[in-house]
């Protein structure tokens, strides 16, 4: 080459590397969420969004295997529900109701971590969880249901769905937004009392004086899904944790809200959550459950503990002292 060449392709170079660091700052600053009424620390970084389900290469074997996993999240309660099409081994809820729009959403409970992260330990369990049995614990907690088998059509299916979200996720990744949001602990115990005019001014048109929410058309499912009762998720399902819910329902509730514009303080979060879980639901055994204290979430409702803080103050809070005594403690 030429000597003098070499300076001018440096030169370019350096114009290419300056160029794409430009476009990915510009790609960032696009996705940061708004600062403003968005409490928690991890809506600084791009967040994740998943292929939405009209993406679906479902002109291929594979690709209708995608499309029924997604038919299964979506409408769960059509095929696997009390009055199931292919089985009856659900409560009614659809996967959806929790992770909103087929688990794709930002901040809305998705599956962006799933494939990337699975397998792995889990202390609820204590022990090394793959993604079938990470499912089948949301089927028998969150859909008060039973276990589908590993090998059926359907669970392979909700498996090769969750596979075609992960496309593209370096493995061992938990891009931002891919857990529900933490929103800090009030220096106070949450409120059911003050959560339930929350409830009754932002939630109740919807979900019901009951929290029964409401039925759908087909009579399989629901149009409004049941926030307790009979028909809702079990004491024993991760959203029954007060700062799962509080988290959820800050960046998804009431309906229509996103990540990007929360409806709802964070004060007004933790109360009505505090409503929703005072209020009775199916029961789950759960002795086995958190073998690890020192593992256990400070909102786990149920006891034994490490600390000696009651049941309610755990279920409820305040946090800060349960938080400042576990610390010393471990
Ligand atoms: C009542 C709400 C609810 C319903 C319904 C529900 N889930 Fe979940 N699911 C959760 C919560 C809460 C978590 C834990 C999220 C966290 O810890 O950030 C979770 C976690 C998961 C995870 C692991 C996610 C991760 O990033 O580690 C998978 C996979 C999953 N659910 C699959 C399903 C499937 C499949 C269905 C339907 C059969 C379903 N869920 C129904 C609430 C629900
Ligand atoms: C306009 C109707 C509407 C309003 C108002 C509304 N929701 Fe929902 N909510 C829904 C729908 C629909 C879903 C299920 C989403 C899906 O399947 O796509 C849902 C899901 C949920 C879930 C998870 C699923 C479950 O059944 O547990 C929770 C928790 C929840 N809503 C809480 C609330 C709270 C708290 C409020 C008030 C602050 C509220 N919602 C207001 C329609 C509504």
């Amino acid at each position: 080459m030429k000597a003098f060449l070499i300076p001018a392709l440096i030169f370019l170079i350096m114009i290419v590397i300056v160029l794409a660091e430009n476009g990915c700052t510009e790609e960032e600053a696009h996705d940061q969420p708004l600062q403003k009424g968005t409490a928690g620390a991890e809506a600084v970084a791009p967040a994740w969004t998943g292929w939405n389900h009209y993406q679906i290469p479902d002109y291929t074997a594979e690709g209708k295997q995608v499309r029924y996993g997604y038919e299964l999240i979506a409408n769960t309660a059509h095929y696997l529900g009390p009055k199931g099409t292919v089985a009856a081994l659900s409560n009614g809820m659809n996967c959806q109701n929790c992770h909103l729009k087929g688990g794709t959403v930002p901040f809305g409970n998705n599956f962006g971590k799933v494939f990337a992260t699975y397998p792995q330990y889990r202390a609820r369990n204590n022990g090394i969880q793959d993604i079938y049995a990470r499912i089948n614990d949301c089927f028998q907690r969150s859909l008060n249901g039973q276990k589908l088998d590993t090998a059926s059509k359907e669970m392979q299916a909700i498996y090769a769905y969750l596979r075609w979200l992960g496309d593209g996720v370096p493995r061992g990744k938990a891009l931002p937004g891919t857990s529900i949001m933490k929103l800090k602990f009030l220096d106070r115990a949450a409120d059911p009392t003050k959560g339930r005019s929350v409830y009754q001014a932002r939630c109740i048109t919807c979900h019901g004086e009951d929290g029964a929410g409401q039925p759908d058309a087909e009579g399989t499912g629901h149009l409004y899904p049941p926030l307790w009762g009979a028909g809702s998720f079990n004491d024993g399902a991760g959203l029954f944790r007060l700062r799962s819910m509080a988290g959820f329902i800050k960046n998804n509730m009431p309906l229509g809200t996103t990540y990007r514009n929360p409806q709802l303080t964070d004060e007004e979060c933790w109360d009505v959550a505090a409503y929703i879980d005072s209020q009775p639901r199916p029961a789950f055994d759960q002795h086995e459950d958190w073998a690890l204290l020192a593992k256990k979430p400070l909102d786990a409702p149920y006891g034994p503990y490490i600390d000696s803080f009651s049941e309610r103050q755990h279920k409820y809070g305040p946090y800060g002292p349960i938080e400042l005594a576990q610390a010393a403690l471990k």
